[in-house]
């Protein structure tokens, strides 16, 4: 990754989330500790990034993409929050600090996803500070994240990677599983960056098939870490998903099979790039750093 540039994009983002909680006076306290405790406890801010570089990708204004940057940051919080919870995971470490609801109880754990999620959708909705985005753009984006994220997308993915546990699923299963639990999300961040950037339907289709090869190879890639990555480094607990017998790439493909299947994925990825004119180097090298990272 061009270092400077994506440390302006997260900072622009770090800001932005500030605002969003500085303008919410009427969280009950330990609620909104429990919100701010997930969303400022690091994390690389893949989501958020994505939406920005989008929008300037296609000649858009990064003020305008910003909430929903915010916004997504917020979802991707909030299912981590819940994917940790005894009844998914239950796992004791996340960012490098004891997950939610080992700080906070199971109960204000499952609110402050909640609350999250639904705050993610007031910010989405509110026109962007500097920006001037037609409302039926921001429908638009408020329909494309809700459908990613919600039972036709996040929710569903996570269901089925839960009835899974503890038997191998095939490849297609597997293929479902990523698709969902991490790829919409990660499309839906990368196409509504290009809808406030103002793109038109053809650069929308190749920004889609950039998500979804991008979302796919960023959770072949979290597998992989699962398996050779380093705790300390990633700031969650490895190893848990042969432990639960998690379907996962590894354990279907093995390892190395694994990281040229997620390699293919960054290539096409970045094919899917081409037929767009403004400039794409910064969502090119964004690919690249899936299948570079280290934690
Ligand atoms: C972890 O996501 C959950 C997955 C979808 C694999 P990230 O690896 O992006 O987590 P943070 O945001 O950096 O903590
Ligand atoms: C989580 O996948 C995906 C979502 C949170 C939607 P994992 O369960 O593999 O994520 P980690 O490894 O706990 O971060
Ligand atoms: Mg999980
Ligand atoms: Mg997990
Ligand atoms: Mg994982």
């Amino acid at each position: 990754m061009t270092k400077s540039h994506f440390d302006a994009i997260r900072a622009d983002v770090e800001n932005e989330l500030k605002r969003v909680f500085d303008a919410r006076c009427d969280i009950p306290q330990k609620l909104l500790e429990s919100m701010k405790y997930s969303v400022f406890a690091g994390g690389k801010r893949l989501r958020p990034i994505l939406v920005v570089a989008a929008a300037e990708a296609v000649g858009g204004n990064r003020k305008a993409a910003l909430p929903t940057a915010a916004a997504l940051e917020m979802i991707h919080t909030y299912t981590l929050i819940h994917d940790d919870l005894p009844a998914m995971d239950n796992d004791d470490m996340r960012r490098g600090m004891p997950t939610n609801h080992k700080k906070f109880g199971e109960a204000t754990a499952i609110l402050a996803g909640d609350g999250l999620l639904t705050l993610a959708f007031e910010v989405m909705a509110e026109q962007p500070a500097g920006g001037d985005v037609s409302p039926s753009v921001l429908l638009r984006v408020i329909r494309t994240v809700a459908k990613a994220v919600g039972a036709e997308g996040t929710v569903g993915g996570q269901e089925v990677d839960m009835e899974y546990e503890g038997k191998q699923g095939d490849l297609k299963i597997l293929e479902y599983i990523h698709a969902h639990k991490t790829g919409t999300m990660i499309t839906a961040a990368v196409v509504s960056g290009g809808l406030l950037g103002g793109a038109g339907d053809d650069d929308i289709r190749a920004l889609g098939e950039y998500g979804h090869k991008v979302g796919h190879a960023f959770q072949v890639f979290d597998d992989i870490l699962d398996v050779v990555g380093d705790a300390k480094e990633m700031g969650k607990n490895v190893g848990g998903d042969s432990k639960k017998q998690k379907t996962t790439y590894p354990a279907l493909m093995g390892l190395e099979e694994s990281k040229k299947f997620g390699h293919r994925l960054v290539e096409e990825a970045i094919g899917a790039l081409s037929s767009i004119k403004g400039e794409t180097r910064y969502l090119k090298e964004l690919a690249e750093y899936v299948a570079k990272r280290t934690n």
